[in-house]
């Protein structure tokens, strides 16, 4: 009686740990444990054990491309407790970015270095241990970073910079070193994403003493990263890094606004199967998306496939509404050619594209017949 209350209190402890692997294990020790003097409580035990297996490694990946792992203590804040690290497990054929021929080479590079170690080691150098991504928001800096830690088979961690920021401030120099130490015992991408938001310049006046240690973490980090994993950070404000942290990096790969081809591209793969309905006005499309990143790109097209599936809006109404808050922001040039595939693709009259483009009637009528 006294095994099985000892039983019963150790399986209790691990249920409440969550240790759900740990409760499977000890409990089919106790199947085989009452199978002689109680059969039918080790039957009920082993009937609960097989309708709960573990779900397959493979499908877990699909359904849940963002999962904390059951079996690793992820360091969190005390205070808060909020996971310090996310993870991403994503496998190599998710999403691929649209990045520039020069972006994709520098990532191409940046993945052989970590393939062909040996042939550098055996030359006596070293794969690229460190990269800065810098760039506007949305242009695809977190989402490159998962993409390339999937081309690495590596799980991506990406260091809450929020979390660590809402901790009390003094602490936050600790939670950092948490989360760095525990990036650094297991083979991995490290993203240090918006590092801007911690590692501002040193001469900032605002709570220096605690940037400051901030900034020296981070410092002692890049210098000693071990070269079986990769890190990265990324950030919106390069003028507001450090220059002392910048050099320490191994690479700074430049994330730009996409050009106008690129635009193109994007809009037709957030078409996706609605790029029937838009098809007529993807050059306007294209023309009027100039300029912004790809991910305002992509939330402006959700909304209008939303819409066209709830209410039947004919696609155009959405393209002349975008036109019209769009046109004011081009330059003169760009305007008369924008003026020019309004005249050739919409139904607007040449009045109506002269008052929303400022481009003259005559302009877009002598234009319009050299093409
Ligand atoms: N280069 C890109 N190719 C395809 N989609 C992109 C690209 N950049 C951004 N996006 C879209 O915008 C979203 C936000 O991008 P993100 O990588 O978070 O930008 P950043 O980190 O540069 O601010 C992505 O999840 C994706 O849907
Ligand atoms: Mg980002």
């Amino acid at each position: 009686m006294d095994q099985l209350k000892s039983d019963l209190a150790q399986v209790v402890r691990l249920a409440l740990f969550q240790q759900t692997e740990d409760v499977r294990l000890f409990v089919a020790r106790l199947v085989r444990k009452y199978r002689n003097t109680d059969p039918n409580l080790a039957e009920i035990m082993d009937t609960y054990l097989q309708s709960h297996l573990p779900k397959p490694r493979s499908v877990m990946r699909k359904a849940l491309s963002f999962h904390a792992p059951e079996n690793q203590l992820m360091p969190a804040d005390d205070e808060s407790r909020l996971s310090l690290l996310k993870v991403f497990e994503d496998s190599p054929d998710c999403v691929t970015p649209l990045l520039s021929q020069e972006l994709q080479q520098a990532l191409e590079q940046l993945i052989q270095e970590r393939q062909r170690a040996d042939l550098l080691l055996s030359r006596g150098l070293q794969p690229a241990r460190s990269a800065i991504f810098v760039g506007p928001p949305g242009v695809g800096k977190t989402l490159t970073a998962r993409w390339l830690a999937a081309q690495l088979k590596l799980p991506l961690y990406i260091l809450d910079l929020t979390a660590v920021m809402s901790s009390l401030l003094g602490r936050s120099g600790s939670n950092l070193r948490t989360a760095l130490d525990f990036a650094k015992t297991r083979p991995c991408v490290l993203l240090l994403d918006e590092i801007d938001s911690i590692a501002k310049r040193r001469s900032d006046n605002s709570d220096v003493g605690e940037l400051k240690r901030l900034v020296t973490v981070i410092l002692q980090e890049v210098d000693a990263w071990p070269a079986s994993s990769l890190l990265l950070a990324a950030t919106n404000y390069p003028e507001l890094i450090d220059p002392a942290l910048w050099r320490r990096f191994d690479l700074t790969i430049e994330f730009k606004i996409p050009t106008l081809d690129t635009v193109e591209l994007a809009i037709n793969q957030f078409l996706d199967q609605d790029i029937e309905n838009f098809r007529p006005w993807l050059k306007i499309l294209t023309y009027a998306f100039q300029g912004q990143s790809f991910s305002d790109i992509e939330k402006e097209i959700q909304r209008f496939r939303r819409t066209v599936a709830l209410h039947a809006v004919n696609p155009i109404e959405l393209v002349e509404d975008l036109v019209r808050a769009r046109a004011g922001m081009l330059d003169h040039h760009e305007r008369i050619n924008f003026a020019v595939l309004l005249a050739q693709g919409t139904r607007f009259s040449q009045h109506t594209i002269s008052e929303i483009t400022g481009v003259s009637r005559d302009t877009i009528r002598k234009h319009k017949s050299k093409n």
